[in-house]
């Protein structure tokens, strides 16, 4: 991958770095007896390899993710839950904030230490982020030294988060999923063993015509499923 990843800077560049990472934390759930349940936590644990790597070097992490797509505010769509597990898988606290961004998730990233793991409220409840609203990254960006994407599955997505916060942050790095993710990619559009044949799924086939579209020439088979 020619992107700069993390691990190409020097890792004493990232002690006491306070580094948002945009992670891809838009996991199914569902709610019973009035409780908010993760039904599949891969995407949280697909992101551990950047979170260690990061504390390991004695940075200071703050993620950032969507969760569904609400329209404004929804309790339903509170990131708790991901911090919850999170916590669980990887043994520690997680410092959960109830915003974005603003004075008081501001002051409390200026409170972290190095090694903490911070999460930010589900950055949707902004419009401002589908919009990719240059004010609003800047907000987003304020008190960071540096900016990881790890977040493949939103990257297709030109929001505030994922494309927007660049124009402040310098370095702009990928993470470790992002990485893994592209090279694999990579692999087997460009050399792939034959017979290739390849399986697409999940439920918004409407937003994929474009990539079975790259992919009709390149593969033997296609299979899609899901809705
Ligand atoms: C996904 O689940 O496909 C990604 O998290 C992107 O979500 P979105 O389609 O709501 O932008």
């Amino acid at each position: 991958m020619n992107q700069l990843t993390i691990k190409d800077i020097p890792q004493k560049n990232l002690e006491n770095k306070k580094v948002l990472v945009r992670v891809d934390f838009n996991v199914p759930l569902e709610k019973k007896d009035g409780q908010i349940f993760i039904t599949n936590d891969l995407r949280i644990r697909a992101s551990l390899p950047t979170i260690n790597y990061l504390t390991d070097s004695k940075a200071i992490v703050v993620l950032v993710s969507h969760l569904g797509r609400p329209k404004g505010f929804d309790s339903d769509l509170k990131m708790d839950p991901v911090a919850n597990r999170l916590s669980e898988l990887l043994g520690k606290k997680i410092i959960k904030l109830n915003d974005s961004i603003g004075p008081e998730v501001e002051n409390a990233i200026e409170s972290l230490k190095s090694g903490d793991v911070c999460l930010l409220e589900n950055i949707r409840f902004y419009k401002e982020e589908e919009e990719n609203d240059t004010e609003f990254a800047r907000k987003l960006a304020k008190r960071f030294d540096i900016y990881v994407n790890d977040a493949f599955g939103t990257s297709h997505r030109a929001h505030a988060s994922t494309a927007g916060v660049c124009a402040y942050l310098h370095p702009s790095l990928s993470g470790l999923l992002l990485e893994k993710e592209v090279d694999s990619l990579n692999k087997v559009l460009t050399n792939p063993t034959r017979p290739f044949t390849t399986i697409l799924g999940g439920s918004k086939i409407s937003s994929k015509i474009e990539v079975i579209k790259q992919l009709i020439p390149k593969v033997d088979t296609l299979l899609i499923g899901g809705a």
